[in-house]
């Protein structure tokens, strides 16, 4: 089976630990087992473990944490999986066959764009308007939604725009997918990174065709311990979980039992208030370099994640701006032509704030080299 290639995670695969500056990560530095969880007790603890096979749809108890962050669900209604990657992998392949209809908006991270295209279903795209502060084109939507859509993807908080959803148009997009009685699939692991304190809603348990993929990955600063979820109703997670099997049977054992303090009260309180720390510290540091550019760049602020979708106003395909700063400069930032649009960048300004102020630097010596050449050849 031929699978699209995933440009960006190609791109952060190759490169990522490789430079000096990785801006292509799209959550905020991440956090070390000390900084989780500083106890040597459980040190000790997590020495001695055993490395058998985890409970493979994850530990009762981290079930359990997770159900108990959605209004009405249960332990049964959750699934653990490897990262929301696989989240989203096993949501697609259990719910969707070939030439069935989904709806994605669009920008979003291209994982179930990509998946569902290349496994044959009929994708069309619906996209958010940067003219309206990154929100929906919710008559687009309505009109792309037909009798024939099995599901409608969002991600939300938005990667790579850092878009909220007002609650309005929640629920606009619930009564549009409810009209005709299609799946939402809800891709929410920017929640909980809002640089205003305020917890992004779920989509869960506002319709009773929803499905939610999160994971630690993001909002909680630890993409290495793979940690992801599925929710929905009890019978599809039975059906998921026997999809899982096939994929990668079971979550890490370590990972499980330090999900488990991540997602305790005081580990997620600690956890999501340094991702918005980070990101209130670092926000200005990106402001300040972008307004010293004068009239280079447009950017709608982005409210979660530490993830800034720039527009630059120079003549230059955004792959080519990017291979330039990689090779030249050792800098990984994401095109826009990733997200499917052209003369924009995904920088990720979750670094620490001095590694951060020097990468920024290094792309501006990159943008003036090439301001001055375009403007040269011009002249
Ligand atoms: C919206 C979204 N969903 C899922 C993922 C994958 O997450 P994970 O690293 O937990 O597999 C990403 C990664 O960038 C993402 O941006």
């Amino acid at each position: 089976m031929r699978l699209d290639q995933f440009e960006m995670e190609r791109l952060q695969s190759t490169w990522e630990n490789r430079v000096k500056f990785n801006l292509s990560e799209s959550s905020v530095h991440p956090m070390s087992i000390r900084d989780l969880a500083s106890d040597p007790t459980f040190h000790n603890q997590l020495l001695s473990t055993p490395l058998h096979y985890n409970q493979s749809n994850g530990t009762d108890e981290l079930r359990d944490m997770i159900a108990s962050l959605y209004p009405g669900a249960t332990l049964d209604d959750v699934e653990v999986t490897n990262g929301g990657s696989e989240a989203n992998f096993v949501t697609v392949f259990s719910m969707l066959d070939p030439g069935d209809e989904v709806v994605v908006i669009l920008p979003n991270y291209g994982q179930i764009w990509g998946l569902t295209n290349s496994l044959g279903m009929t994708v069309k795209a619906v996209h958010l308007r940067e003219d309206l502060a990154w929100a929906p084109d919710l008559a687009a939507l309505d009109a792309a939604v037909t009798s024939r859509t099995k599901m409608v993807v969002v991600c939300n908080p938005n990667n790579p725009t850092g878009a909220v959803l007002s609650e309005a148009e929640m629920e606009a997009i619930i009564s549009i997918a409810s009209r005709v009685g299609a799946w939402i699939l809800a891709d929410e692991i920017y929640q909980g990174s809002e640089r205003d304190g305020h917890t992004t809603p779920t989509f869960y348990d506002r319709y009773d065709r929803v499905i939610v993929t999160n994971g630690l990955s993001k909002a909680y600063g630890l993409p290495g311990l793979r940690i992801g979820w599925i929710v929905a109703e009890k019978e599809l997670i039975v059906k998921m979980w026997s999809y899982h099997d096939y994929t990668t049977i079971a979550p890490g054992t370590l990972s499980d039992m330090l999900a488990r303090v991540a997602l305790s009260p005081a580990g997620r309180a600690r956890c999501l208030e340094r991702t918005r720390s980070i990101c209130r510290q670092n926000y200005p540091i990106l402001r300040r370099w972008m307004d010293g550019h004068g009239s280079m760049f447009r950017l709608v602020e982005p409210r979660a994640g530490a993830i800034a979708y720039v527009h630059y106003d120079l003549p230059v395909n955004s792959t080519s701006l990017i291979r330039k700063l990689l090779h030249e400069k050792s800098v990984l930032v994401v095109p826009g032509d990733h997200f499917g649009m052209d003369r924009y960048l995904r920088i990720g300004y979750g670094l620490p704030p001095e590694h951060l102020q020097q990468a920024l630097d290094h792309i501006h010596e990159t943008l003036e080299s090439l301001r001055s050449l375009l403007g040269a050849q011009t002249a």
